[in-house]
This record gives C-alpha cells, structure tokens and sequence, in this order.
C-alpha cells in the first residue's frame, strides 16, 4: 500500500489571463487531498472517494470501464475522470498495462470551487500508484503527469498551473510551459465558500467569446498580465498591503470578464469592510471560492455571517508540495 497527500491551491493573481498567455501566480494552501492506493493482480480499479462530495459513494467498475453503481453521472466522472487518468499514468510510468488497484480518496478541498481539488487527486493519485510499482518519480516528472491528466479530463482546456502548484507547493509562476517557484513570505490566506461551483469550460469559453467581440475584453486580459507583473514584485518584496491592493483589482477586471457572482462578490466585499488587505474570487469563478489575506480573524468571522457563503476558513500557503504519508 502507499500513501501521497498533494495540496490544494489558489490563485493570487491571473487566472483566466493565463489561458492567453500571460502569467498567472498560483499558492499552494494548507488543505489537501490524500489517495491511498494497492495494487490488485486481478486487473480491476475500485476507487472511494466518499470525501470528495456531501453525499460521498463508491464507484466499482473494471473490464469495459462502466460503473456498476447507480450515482449521478457527473460526479462519477469528477471522481473517476482524474483517477482513471491517474492510474493510466502510473501504469505507462511503470510499463504495468495489466496492473489494477484498490484507490481511496479522502479530501479537504471542495469539489470544483477554484481550489485545485482535481490537480491535487492526480499528483497525488500518480505518486501513490507508481511508488506502489516501486517507481519514484521526481516532482516536475509527476507535475508534468498530471498536467496530462487535467488536460485530457477538461478536452484541452488546461492550464500547467493547478497541477505544478499542487505538485511543488509554495507559490509558483506559470507562464505557457515555464513553470518555476517563487520566494514567497508567509500569506496569511482566508477563503470563503458559497458551496457552489463554477463550470470551468463555460466560463473559459465566455471569457473568450468576449475577448474576440470586443477589444475592451483584450485589454482586460492584457492587463491582467501587468498586474501579475506587478504582483510578482510585491511578493518578491514581502508587501502585502500592494499585494493586496492588486487582488483588489484583479477581482475587478475578472468581473469585467463577466466570471463574478453575486455571492462571489458578496463575500469580496464582506473580507474588505471587515479589514482585509484585499480579496477576489480564486479559480474559473461563476461561484465556488474568494481567497482574502488577512492576518487577523476579522474577514474570517465577517464571512461567516455573510448571505451565501456556507463555509469559511484560514489557509496559510504551504510550503510542501506532493508528499509521502505511509
Ligand atoms: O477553477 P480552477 O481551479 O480549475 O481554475 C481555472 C483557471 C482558469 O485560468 C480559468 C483555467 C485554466 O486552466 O487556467
């Protein structure tokens, strides 16, 4: 049996603007996935992943790939999607075609809310099944795996971001393929959750549509890779007050590129007048998550009360990226 934990993530700056290029400026936050996996000599995937939704359930399926359980479609493909992908990754890695396995997922991270959940269950998931095959892989390798992944899940629409953060921790910068660390002080992160989530492809595709229609929308998006810039700066400078000015600012061109919500606002503004030093939505958008920085409990207890916002917690950027938990 082995054991992998990989953590989740948000954005600090420049979701969206990546998928054109520009930088993006991801953190990995202290909550993670954690996937246990043995190998079966009988060729067959059993995955649980009662943790990755409310309702939690299991899915049993082998030969022909089809579940025998009766779940709803789309969670049985969130959860299995990655995991299947995961698993194709270690048997290549291994040169193990025929190899099946028993995988349990327990996860911290909500399910499709701009928090990384499905980047950290394939570094995870890759680095449990193939040092079960007695493989080690180094992180970039598995990083790069699971890129694979997330790309094959989501028809191409992803970005290196989630899956390198998730695989080396700490913050990170990714630009096209140039993907590296930063130096980073402690961020003292506080995210809000409205217990929805976005559809990623829908949004990806809005913010494009609109980038085509209208020179405005290029602009944003360019300006959203200045701001990152910008970003990069103050992280190096250790200013969180201009770091978070620009989130501040960042929230306002993403709602300019129509991914904001109702909630998502909301929850902005309640971080804000409780005395965050700034806030905006992490991820696709649409719903799910808000990241703050705040060092003290005030934007924390200020979501709580918040119309539309069903869960609120502190995450410090976590330094440790995939880890080995047996
Ligand atoms: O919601 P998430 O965590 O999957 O983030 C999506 C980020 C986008 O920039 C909108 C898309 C991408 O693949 O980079």
């Amino acid at each position: 049996m082995a054991v992998s934990s990989a953590p989740g993530k948000v954005y600090l700056f420049g979701e969206h603007a990546v998928v054109y290029g520009e930088p993006a400026v991801p953190c990995a936050i202290e909550r993670r996935a954690t996937v246990e996996v043995s190998a079966r000599s009988d060729g067959r995937l059993r995955v649980d992943a009662g943790d990755l939704t409310l309702d939690g359930f299991t899915v049993e399926y082998g030969g022909d790939g089809a579940p025998d359980v009766d779940v709803p479609q789309s969670l049985v493909q969130a959860a299995t999607g990655y995991v299947d992908g995961a698993v194709a990754q270690a048997r290549d890695a291994a040169d193990s075609p025929d190899v099946g396995f028993d995988v349990a997922i327990e996860s911290a991270i909500p399910l499709g809310a701009g928090l990384g959940s499905s980047a950290a269950v394939a570094v995870a998931g890759i680095d449990a099944a193939t040092r079960e095959l007695g493989i080690e892989l180094s992180t970039e390798e598995l990083a790069k795996r699971a890129y694979r992944v997330e790309r094959e899940v989501q028809s191409g629409e992803a970005s290196r971001a989630d899956t390198f953060c998730s695989a080396m921790g700490g913050a990170v910068r990714v630009e096209g393929d140039d993907c590296r660390r930063l130096d980073a002080p402690n961020l003292p992160f506080v995210i809000g959750y409205d217990g929805g989530a976005g559809d990623t492809g829908e949004l990806v595709a809005g913010v494009r549509a609109l980038r085509e229609e209208y020179d405005f929308a290029a602009d944003t998006v360019e300006a959203i890779g200045d701001l990152v810039r910008r970003g990069e700066r103050a992280l190096d400078e250790g200013d969180i007050a201009e770091l978070g000015r620009l989130m501040d600012v960042n929230h306002g061109l993403l709602s300019a590129l129509g991914v904001s919500s109702r909630s998502l606002d909301a929850m902005v503004w309640a971080a804000r007048e409780a005395g965050a030093h700034g806030a905006k939505l992490t991820g696709a958008g649409g719903g799910g998550c808000i990241v703050a920085l705040d060092e003290s409990e005030a934007s924390r207890t200020a979501l709580g009360y918040t119309p539309g916002c069903v869960e609120s917690f502190r995450a410090e950027l976590d330094f440790e990226g995939v880890r080995r938990e047996d």
